[in-house]
């Protein structure tokens, strides 16, 4: 089977299984947890976000799966030498359970929950609305990536071992969701904008709910 997804001028391809880990100056990313989504006979579905450590001269965390997901997080996390106290920015791709269900370990950290900035009960003024990316410093960036919900965001790292990463949350499912990321959109015209501006300007893509994946352009 032709694991290739074309999407305009982009194609799409699996990495494989393993990996998760991407080494990069002065930012790596690694995927904590990947994600997924289930459909169950009854009609429900099982899922959970992706969740992922990008380390560097800030230790940022990009989703924090569900609330079921504590135990896992704290334990990876120190697995990897991380303390809760040592993360400096926690982003929510967007305001869903299985992405922002563990806020509550990272009280030190500046927050950003879909355009919402903070410290504390300190709320920053946002452009992220106005389709401003927020500049975590020059390697990386929060980038407004609505449809999904009404307040996505992406975080772009630069300079990786596979070059720019997108962590993309819900913006993409997975490799190969051209028959489901739809149905899931609050905005499918805004999403599709958001989708094409990805695929043009990222190497690799995070997905909320599956393995990463490359983006080859044409
Ligand atoms: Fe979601």
């Amino acid at each position: 089977m032709d694991s290739k997804v074309v999407s305009g001028l982009f194609q799409t391809v699996p990495l494989s299984a393993s990996e998760l880990d991407f080494s990069g100056e002065p930012y790596s990313v690694s995927v904590l947890k990947v994600g997924y989504c289930l459909p169950q006979s009854d009609g429900t579905f099982r899922a959970d976000g992706t969740i992922t450590l990008i380390r560097g001269p800030k230790t940022i965390l990009v989703d924090t799966g569900g609330p079921w997901d504590r135990d896992f997080l704290l334990k990876t996390l120190k697995e990897r030498g991380v303390e809760p106290g040592d993360i400096n920015l926690v982003v929510g791709t967007h305001g869903h359970s299985d992405h922002i269900g563990n806020l509550g370990l990272f009280t030190e950290a500046q927050i950003i929950v879909g355009y919402d900035i903070s410290e504390g009960d300190t709320y920053r003024p946002s452009m992220l609305a106005h389709g401003h990316v927020y500049c975590v410093d020059q390697h990386t960036s929060v980038v407004p990536s609505p449809g999904h919900t009404g307040q996505d965001v992406s975080v772009q790292v630069k300079g990786t071992s596979v070059g720019t990463v997108l962590v993309a949350g819900d913006l993409f499912e997975c490799c190969s969701d051209e028959d489901s990321w739809r149905n899931l959109s609050m905005n499918t015209a805004v999403q599709e904008v958001s989708r094409q501006e990805a695929l043009r300007t990222s190497d690799v893509i995070i997905p909320g709910h599956g393995p990463p994946f490359r983006v080859i352009r044409q």
